[in-house]
């Protein structure tokens, strides 16, 4: 999400005669895009900024603003805390940036925090940073109304609001007319997107009959775009159990350029730590989900996010969640130990007491399982014939592409004559639990 809004700044910023460096000694001006989610988030934030003390030295010119969710969390606490910040800007108020950057060239300190409720960037068409010009990120909802008691996205990022399924389909031209191969949709909650003519999700009760009748929700607007853009491959992330439908599922399966994986996080295998970190569904639900996603797409790629040490998590819950991820045997996941977000319910509410090391054990548990599982789901490809998008060289042989298959596996195969933004009919050969390795039998058609 931080990386397609820098991609939002760096429009709004090239429009006020900013230009993109790489190299922060030539820069006029740094932004820290910032993240809250977790402490060891912040911390690097902090320890980032430290590094620019000696930038600031050789150049006074030099202004650094920090960004996006701690921006959003600690205001103008940040400007007390970092002497070296002249700028502190929230999620929603990027286009206030010209005009916060030219007090800040008067040498006053800036900052707006103001939170939206409506989609803030729809007209913006973003400047695409890392471009490889295959794969793009595409924003299509913000905020979250979940508030599970361990999250500080509720608070940094605001109420849930979707954007228009016409700005979605106008940014989606344009990255189709630059030869765009990918799009992933993103959103914290993409199933809950809903539009009805702009305005907070919570306030689509109150809408009149006629928006209602004509409201589009996630499962509507994925078939929209995937019939328009047929050539393009489309991903989605994040999604939340219980707001998935099975009419997305069943879109999935419909159109072959929707691609066969589900990020679909649980977070806790217990039903007890579950309804304590208000996730509004149960073990049992969630599995009724994945049985249906595989029932409906047999080879669906499935990946998740676990917490390991939420309070008075006790050895039972967490072999809950060993016994969870057994039933499902996921392909791959986002694995965290609990760390205590300030203004929580959970920080509010509960203690943190499972101890560090506890923590850390049960994590290394759940990645050790994880691999496991990673390298068995694996091997279900070796002896497959599966369609590519080439995407960059392998870290580790310049002789070889890296890219992925619709189920989100990464793929390595010899060079040969193919290019980045291919789709390749790869044959798996051997695999491990984070790659698949194969090679080229006949030159394949692009989708
Ligand atoms: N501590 C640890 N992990 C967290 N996540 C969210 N909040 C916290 C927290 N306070 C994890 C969840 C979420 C992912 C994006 O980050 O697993 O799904
Ligand atoms: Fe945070 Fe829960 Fe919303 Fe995800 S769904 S952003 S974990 S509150």
């Amino acid at each position: 999400m931080n990386f397609s809004d820098s991609e939002v700044v760096a429009s709004i910023l090239k429009n006020k005669g900013y230009e993109l460096t790489d190299n922060s000694k030539d820069a006029s001006l740094i932004l820290l895009n910032t993240c809250s989610i977790r402490d060891k988030a912040e911390q690097t934030v902090r320890n980032k900024l430290k590094n620019f003390n000696s930038l600031k030295k050789d150049n006074d010119k030099l202004k650094v603003g920090v960004l996006g969710c701690m921006a959003e969390r600690l205001k103008e606490k940040f400007l007390e805390e970092e002497k070296i910040v002249d700028l502190v800007v929230g999620p929603d108020s990027y286009k206030d940036l010209p005009n916060l950057l030219n007090e800040v060239e008067n040498n006053q300190r800036a900052v707006n925090v103001i939170l939206s409720k409506s989609e803030t960037y729809g007209d913006i068409s973003p400047v695409r940073i890392h471009n490889n010009g295959i794969s793009a990120f595409v924003s299509i909802t913000r905020g979250c109304d979940n508030m599970c008691t361990f999250c500080v996205v509720p608070f940094t990022r605001g109420r849930e609001r979707s954007r228009s399924p016409e700005s979605i389909i106008r940014e989606m031209q344009e990255l189709s007319d630059k030869g765009y191969k990918e799009v992933t949709l993103l959103g914290q909650n993409v199933d809950s997107y809903l539009w009805y003519g702009g305005g907070p999700k919570k306030d689509f009760i109150k809408a009149n009959e006629e928006k209602k009748k004509n409201s589009i929700r996630f499962s509507q607007l994925l078939d929209l775009i995937a019939t328009s853009f047929p050539k393009i491959r489309i991903r989605f992330s994040t999604s939340n159990p219980q707001d998935m439908t099975i009419d997305v599922i069943r879109t999935m399966a419909k159109y072959e350029n929707i691609c066969n994986h589900i990020h679909l996080p649980i977070q806790s295998g217990s039903d007890r730590i579950l309804k304590k970190m208000n996730r509004l569904h149960t073990r049992q639900e969630y599995l009724d989900l994945i049985k249906k996603i595989k029932e409906i797409i047999p080879n669906c790629g499935i990946s998740h996010d676990i917490m390991t040490g939420f309070p008075t998590e006790t050895e039972k819950d967490h072999q809950d969640t060993l016994t969870l991820m057994e039933e499902v045997k996921y392909d791959y996941g986002y694995m965290f130990a609990y760390s205590e977000r300030p203004g929580t319910y959970a920080a509010r509410k509960f203690d943190d007491d499972v101890n560090n090391d506890i923590k850390q054990r049960r994590l290394e548990e759940i990645i050790n399982l994880q691999q496991k599982h990673s390298k068995e789901r694996n091997q279900r490809f070796i002896k497959k014939t599966c369609p590519v998008l080439v995407d960059k060289s392998s870290k580790k042989s310049k002789e070889f592409w890296s890219g992925r298959t619709s189920e989100n596996n990464v793929v390595v195969f010899p060079k040969q004559n193919f290019s980045p933004g291919e789709i390749v009919d790869v044959t798996i050969e051997d695999c491990t639990s984070a790659t698949l390795i194969g090679k080229v039998k006949k030159k394949s058609i692009a989708i």
